[in-house]
């Protein structure tokens, strides 16, 4: 069994990958400053998690562009023994439109953030690192669905930042030998676990359709606006590749076990599921999970969206034995069964861990 840092363990993806890895066996220790996320989030994983992962989860509030929180997350990792074995990189900023408008906190947390975390790691003798990549990589892309070898292309700042990390992995795998580094390109995670415990919580207005169907269908919002009715899709609308939460969660134990079970690697995988959906699609896969119509109208193209983004996940199934195994229904129904029964999300419940 493993130790393991979390950065940004209390977010969506990292809460939820923090429950499968216990549920694994592993041992984590999570450092997150709460930008975007509730303390909440870990005590109910620690529920969900049981009895037998008492005493695996250490949390420390702290930031990953401060030296002195890194040493703090090292030494937790140290504190049982030898140190940490990996570190999983969840943390940083993520929204596409606030990118843009603010893009030197965007390349602070995100890229700043990731080369304090890479330092830290040198200077502690651990080289071994999942990074949470975007498809937003792909920008505008040529060929869909998406192979890893299509051009690096960001069209945004959000994009740029997440596309300097990974030429600064490239660069540390290069530079000495001893890294196993897997950067994950995620397509668009949805959905919550099962239990209904843990799921997505944005602030404010969500930017991403999954959230705002969910917030459409709990009543917290009135409609749905479908962002443009003319693209070169089979309905009009934009196609994605959704993926549920818990496969991605699942993508990154099979990551892991990939890396520290070789020597020296340099990964870039797609995590995607090789299906695309139309927004229509997913707003009637909502109602039926729902059991009521969900309000919509359509609008303008959103300015900086593609018709059609679906991933090529080949070399995620060969190089890790991994691949997607719930459909868009189960997306919904765990997103419906979290929203419903959190509909204000952790707010009411924000609370110290
Ligand atoms: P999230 O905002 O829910 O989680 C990010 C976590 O990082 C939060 O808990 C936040 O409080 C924490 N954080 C932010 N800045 C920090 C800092 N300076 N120090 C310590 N902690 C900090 O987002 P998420 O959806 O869980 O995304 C996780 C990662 O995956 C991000 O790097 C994101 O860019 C990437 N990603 C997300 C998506 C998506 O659609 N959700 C898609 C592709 C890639
Ligand atoms: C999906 C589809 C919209 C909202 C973003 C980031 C990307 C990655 C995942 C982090 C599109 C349409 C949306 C709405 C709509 N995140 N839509 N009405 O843009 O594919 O990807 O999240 O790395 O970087 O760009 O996801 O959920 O915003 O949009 O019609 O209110 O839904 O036009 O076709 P996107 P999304």
């Amino acid at each position: 069994m493993y130790k393991i840092l979390i950065t940004g363990g209390a977010g969506f993806i990292g809460s939820h990958t923090c429950l499968v890895l216990l549920e694994a066996g592993h041992s984590l220790v999570v450092l997150d400053n709460y930008a975007n996320s509730s303390p909440e989030a870990l005590r109910r994983v620690m529920q969900l998690a049981g009895p037998g992962a008492e005493g695996r989860l250490q949390v420390i509030e702290g930031d990953i562009r401060r030296s002195a929180d890194l040493e703090r997350a090292f030494a937790a990792g140290a504190s049982t023994g030898a140190g940490l074995d990996a570190v999983i990189h969840f943390a940083g900023l993520k929204a596409v439109g606030e990118s843009v408008a603010e893009p030197l906190r965007y390349w602070d947390v995100n890229v700043s953030g990731s080369q304090h975390l890479l330092a830290a790691m040198a200077a502690h003798g651990c080289r071994t690192l999942v990074f949470s990549s975007s498809a937003t990589l792909y920008g505008y892309p040529e060929t869909v669905p998406i192979p890893e070898s299509a051009p690096i292309q960001p069209i945004n700042p959000y994009g740029y930042t997440k596309a300097a990390v990974e030429q600064m992995l490239r660069d540390v795998a290069a530079s000495e030998p001893g890294w196993r580094i897997a950067s994950l390109r995620y397509f668009n995670p949805v959905g919550a676990h099962p239990s209904g415990r843990i799921g997505e919580d944005p602030n404010g207005i969500p930017n991403n359709l999954f959230p705002f169907i969910s917030q459409v269908a709990v009543g917290r919002r009135e409609q749905v606006q479908v962002f443009g009715g003319d693209w070169p899709t089979t309905d009009g609308s934009g196609v994605r590749d959704y993926i549920h939460v818990m496969d991605l969660a699942e993508g990154h134990l099979a990551a892991l076990k990939a890396l520290l079970s070789g020597g020296d690697q340099l990964l870039q995988l797609n995590l995607g599921s090789g299906q695309g959906h139309s927004v229509l699609e997913v707003i009637e896969a909502f109602a039926r999970a729902c059991g009521h119509a969900i309000p919509y109208v359509i609008t303008q193209r959103r300015s900086g969206d593609a018709a059609i983004t679906v991933a090529d996940p080949t070399e995620a199934k060969q190089q890790l034995g991994w691949q997607t195994r719930r459909n868009l229904d189960d997306m919904c129904k765990d997103g419906w069964h979290w929203q419903h029964a959190n509909p204000n999300g952790y707010t009411s419940v924000r609370t110290s861990y």
